[in-house]
């Protein structure tokens, strides 16, 4: 299966692609995942994303166009792929249709999840993430059994820089602006399924699962 899941920040496609990877054996590729991680070890990628990252831009579409491509080689991606976060730009979108056909994998199906400005608000001021696992709390909808323990690996959990009022307006204007036009792009393919994500998890879950299977 080759999968594009989609939405503002705060939409749940991390949560969603969680739940896909229990269903369907393929690789989950997080842009945002892969370019924190370069943060962490402080690569020269890492560098230069840092600023973009922290202050709710996106990182300029040559640096993220290549770290794709190269990861679209590795042999696990033989089976299909799960990318999330990416496309988010129409150069990317472009670029990726291309790269998609060059290895013989098209784009089959982009989830594209929608929320409320409101409700996205909540869900990034009370995410916590595990630095070491990458588990996704919410301080409320989703708690872990202790108080700021993951519950799967046991570390400490953060919160993400960038998960502030301010900044998410301004990821919500690049998305406006940005990444709307991607899902315009794939629209005339007929792979595109818009999901209220504003639903409880298991409900929306249930109707990614229904669009993936139809
Ligand atoms: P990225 O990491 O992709 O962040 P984002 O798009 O802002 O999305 P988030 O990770 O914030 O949210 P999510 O939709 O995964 O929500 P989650 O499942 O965690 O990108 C970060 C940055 O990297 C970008 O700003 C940019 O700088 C750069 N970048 C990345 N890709 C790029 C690209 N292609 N080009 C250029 N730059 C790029 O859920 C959020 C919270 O809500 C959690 O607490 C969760 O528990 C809760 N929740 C989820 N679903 C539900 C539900 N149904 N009900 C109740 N609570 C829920």
């Amino acid at each position: 299966m080759n999968i594009l899941i989609m939405g503002p920040a705060g939409a749940g496609k991390g949560t969603m692609s969680d739940l896909i990877l229990k269903e369907y054996d393929i690789p989950h590729i997080s842009t945002g995942d892969m370019l924190r991680e370069n943060v962490r070890n402080n690569t020269e990628l890492g560098k230069m994303a840092k600023t973009y990252m922290e202050a709710g831009k996106l990182v300029p579409d040559d640096v993220i166009n290549a770290m794709v491509e190269d990861r679209l080689q590795q042999p696990d991606c033989q089976k299909g792929y799960l990318l999330d976060g990416f496309p988010r730009t129409l150069v990317q979108a472009e670029e990726f249709k291309k790269i998609a056909e060059k290895i013989g994998k098209p784009v089959e199906s982009v989830i594209a999840l929608e929320v409320d400005f409101d409700q996205l608000v909540d869900r990034i001021t009370g995410r916590r993430i595990c630095p070491k696992c990458g588990a996704i709390y919410h301080i409320r909808n989703h708690a872990p059994k202790t108080e700021g323990i993951c519950d799967e690996c046991g570390a400490e959990l953060t919160q993400r820089k960038d998960d502030t009022v301010e900044q998410l307006k301004v990821r919500m204007d690049e998305y406006e602006k940005s990444t709307k036009p991607v899902i315009d792009f794939f629209e005339p393919l007929g792979v595109v399924s818009h999901i209220n994500a504003g639903q409880a998890k298991d409900i929306v879950f249930a109707e990614v699962k229904a669009a993936l299977e139809k």
